[in-house]
């Protein structure tokens, strides 16, 4: 049985005082008996004040991006063994907009992925078309393309560690959800692929939606079934929405 994780990428939003009453409005309104798992995703300055607020809680954290080399001269930029230092359970890899504006391609994402793995962290690789793609009917071939890369270097066994997120671009931070039929039709797509490597890889794996999921949609697709749960943008920032988020959950 997969369990539903709903997750929340405050992408570059946040203060001290921000992070702060949000994650204790979280640990207040949330439970480790609820049906759904929590996590966040803080920008780097905030993650050691998550651990604080977080350690030895039910709600895990992890880093937006890692650099894909263990250590050296790369300044700006943080490695898995970082995330990992602090506390980080997950971290996300190719997210669009990594993607889009920092020209991550996908053998950079996978380069990302399998840095994630080596430093003990669970990566969250996030695929999605945009809306060209869509429209051309290339969101198979695009998303396949994105999964292939991690295969083709890593193998099929490196996803046994790893979540997927589906996020069509068109859908990111604009309001316009897919409805619960397309993203189901694009997770099963994405299941099927895995399973006609490794079955059981295939049945196991936790594929998140992600694009303008808010309270009100959330329960209708989370109830597809190979919609595992949600990364939650927007939404996200503020305990009252992400927890009713989490409610939808079951
Ligand atoms: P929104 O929920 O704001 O559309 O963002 C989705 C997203 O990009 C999560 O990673």
């Amino acid at each position: 049985m997969r369990r539903v994780l709903v997750a929340g990428n405050w992408k570059m939003h946040g203060s001290k005082t921000m992070v702060r009453s949000l994650l204790e409005g979280l640990l207040a309104g949330s439970s480790a008996d609820g049906n759904a798992d929590l996590a966040v995703f803080p920008s780097f300055p905030y993650l050691s004040l998550a651990q604080s607020i977080l350690a030895d809680s039910h709600i895990q954290w992890g880093g937006q991006t890692l650099n894909p080399n263990p250590q050296g001269a790369h300044t700006g930029e943080t490695s898995g063994s970082m995330l990992n230092d602090m506390g980080c359970h997950y971290v996300l890899v190719g997210h669009s907009e990594r993607r889009a504006i920092y020209g991550e391609s996908n053998a950079d994402v996978a380069l990302r992925f399998s840095a994630a793995l080596d430093a003990g962290l669970k990566p969250v690789l996030c695929v999605g078309e945009t809306r060209e793609e869509r429209e051309s009917e290339q969101t198979e071939a695009v998303v396949a393309g994105q999964l292939d890369a991690v295969i083709s270097s890593f193998g099929i066994d490196s996803f046994k560690h790893a979540t997927i997120a589906y996020e069509p671009v068109w859908a990111i931070g604009t309001g316009l959800t897919a409805t619960p039929q397309q993203a189901q039709h694009v997770h099963a797509f994405i299941r099927d692929k895995l399973s006609s490597l490794n079955g059981i890889m295939g049945s196991q794996i936790q594929i998140l939606y992600g694009g303008s999921v808010n309270g009100s949609n959330a329960a209708e697709l989370f109830a597809q079934s190979d919609i595992d749960g949600g990364l939650v943008g927007g939404a996200s920032l503020t305990a009252e929405d992400f927890l009713a988020i989490y409610t939808a959950a079951g």
